[in-house]
């Protein structure tokens, strides 16, 4: 089993954290390949919480060597930030985590352009984290601008692409609005060349690192951000992120061939939410989506932001299923339907009279389906200290049962709360 792949099947917040973290034992290296800190990960073991943005899930576990691979783009601050409050907490960052000299840098530019951007916006708005995520993926493919945590430690081109840069930069941003902030290249050149000395032990060629790993038979396992839904080719554009968060982007966000994949694991919460704007076909707007948002606690790691709840859609995960060629589903946070009287499952959608089975990634068509329902009987009890299959209540069985069958994709492990020891490992039937 070279390389496994942790992949959100919905419109992130999957509980993706947990499973990285109950698998990254069996593994060497840990690997983030796409996104920044707009991604927020959540981990509790023994009572304790971390909550991760821009590092690897691994980097909990010193064993293991956790890499930020060419595909994402690094926030120094933020970087600094984290590593600062791991060690705090108690947690040994040093050799174990690696950067890609590849991977592109945040500056402060790029989150004022997506302030002003998103504010213009209004109504259209994507909603996104403000984390310069857009901006930034745009310098990249846009080349001119673009600058990589390698040029971080070249302090004489750092300096000549930033006094380059900026001024394009404040000349765009006063553009946009009359009040918006300007930078000072010298200042921002001072500041990120600090920045590049308190990460140099940290930059390398990553790619050829885990290539060497694979030829030596290490095992990688690679952790996607956000969900397979927001994905800039395959989810519901323009409200995506702007990286490739499903399988797609493992190959050209990490360095390592695609061929290499050979565990696709597709995480889905037991129903669904969405943070931002964009069409979201099973939300619910009354008193049920209020309380499943209270039960699941259902507030943006990183923003704060009430997130919109919903249904399970089984039309949506036929589609990242495929997508992502996925094995087996991890099906999450079952014990926060516990509040349900009934259950409903979208099974397909009704669109312009139609009756629609696949999905349309496409945000004014999803926009005009109405979701279609299987109706199930809740079980209303707590679940969260069952540890077996055979012991849940039989309406959540058949639940459980019932998606898998839907999206034609097994149910091996089923989370029934937050903590590592809160997990149901499902024996194939
Ligand atoms: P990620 O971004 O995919 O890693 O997910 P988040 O960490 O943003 O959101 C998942 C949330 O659900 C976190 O607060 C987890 O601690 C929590 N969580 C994970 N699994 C379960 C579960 O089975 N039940 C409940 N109630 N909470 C869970
Ligand atoms: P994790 O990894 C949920 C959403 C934002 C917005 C859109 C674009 O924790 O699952 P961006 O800042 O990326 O340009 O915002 O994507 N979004 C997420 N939603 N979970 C995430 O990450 C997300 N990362 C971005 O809310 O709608
Ligand atoms: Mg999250």
């Amino acid at each position: 089993m070279p390389a496994t792949c942790v992949v959100g099947l919905q419109w992130g917040d999957e509980a993706k954290g947990k499973i990285v973290d109950l698998l990254t034992k069996q593994n060497d290296y840990v690997i983030r390949y796409n996104g920044g800190a707009n991604a927020g990960h959540t981990i509790v073991r023994g009572g304790q919480t971390f909550k991760l943005s821009l590092l690897p899930t691994g980097v909990l576990e010193p064993r293991v060597t956790s890499v930020i691979g060419n595909g994402v783009v690094v926030y120094p601050p933020r970087f600094l930030e984290e590593v600062g409050n791991l060690r705090q907490a108690g947690v040994s960052v040093g050799a174990n985590l690696l950067v890609s000299h590849h991977a592109h840098v945040i500056f402060p530019y790029h989150l004022e352009e997506e302030r002003l951007q998103e504010g213009a916006a209004a109504e259209s708005a994507i909603g996104t984290t403000g984390r310069g995520i857009g901006p930034c993926y745009q310098d990249k493919v846009g080349r001119l601008r673009g600058v990589r945590v390698g040029e971080l430690l070249q302090p004489a081109l750092l300096r000549e692409r930033l006094h380059r840069i900026v001024p394009y930069k404040n000349r765009l941003l006063r553009s946009l609005s009359d009040d918006a902030r300007t930078f000072d290249a010298e200042a921002l050149f001072q500041e990120y060349a600090a920045y590049g000395e308190q990460m140099r032990a940290h930059v390398c060629d990553t790619s050829e690192i885990l290539l060497n790993g694979l030829a030596q038979g290490k095992n990688l396992l690679f952790e996607a951000a956000q969900g397979s839904l927001l994905d800039v080719d395959h989810g519901t554009y323009p409200y995506v992120t702007s990286s490739n968060s499903s399988v797609a982007g493992v190959w050209s966000g990490s360095g390592v061939p695609a061929r290499y994949l050979s565990r696709v694991i597709g995480i889905v919460k037991a129903y669904t939410t969405r943070v931002g704007g964009g069409p979201f076909p099973t939300e619910l707007h009354d008193e049920m989506g209020e309380r499943i948002r209270q039960a699941g606690r259902e507030f943006g790691t990183v923003t704060g932001r009430p997130r919109r709840c919903g249904w399970l859609d089984t039309v949506a995960l036929r589609y990242t299923a495929a997508l992502n060629g996925v094995d087996e589903i991890a099906l999450m946070l079952l014990d926060v339907l516990s509040v349900a009287d009934q259950i409903s499952l979208a099974v397909a959608y009704e669109c312009e009279g139609q009756r629609l089975e696949r999905f349309p990634a496409d945000a004014a068509q999803l926009a005009r389906c109405r979701p279609i329902y299987e109706t199930l009987p809740g079980w209303r009890c707590d679940i969260t200290q069952v540890r077996r299959f055979a012991d849940l209540p039989r309406a959540a069985r058949d639940y459980v049962e019932q998606v898998a069958r839907r999206v034609g994709v097994p149910i091996r492990l089923v989370s029934v709360g937050p903590d590592r020891e809160q997990t149901i490992l499902v024996s194939p039937s």
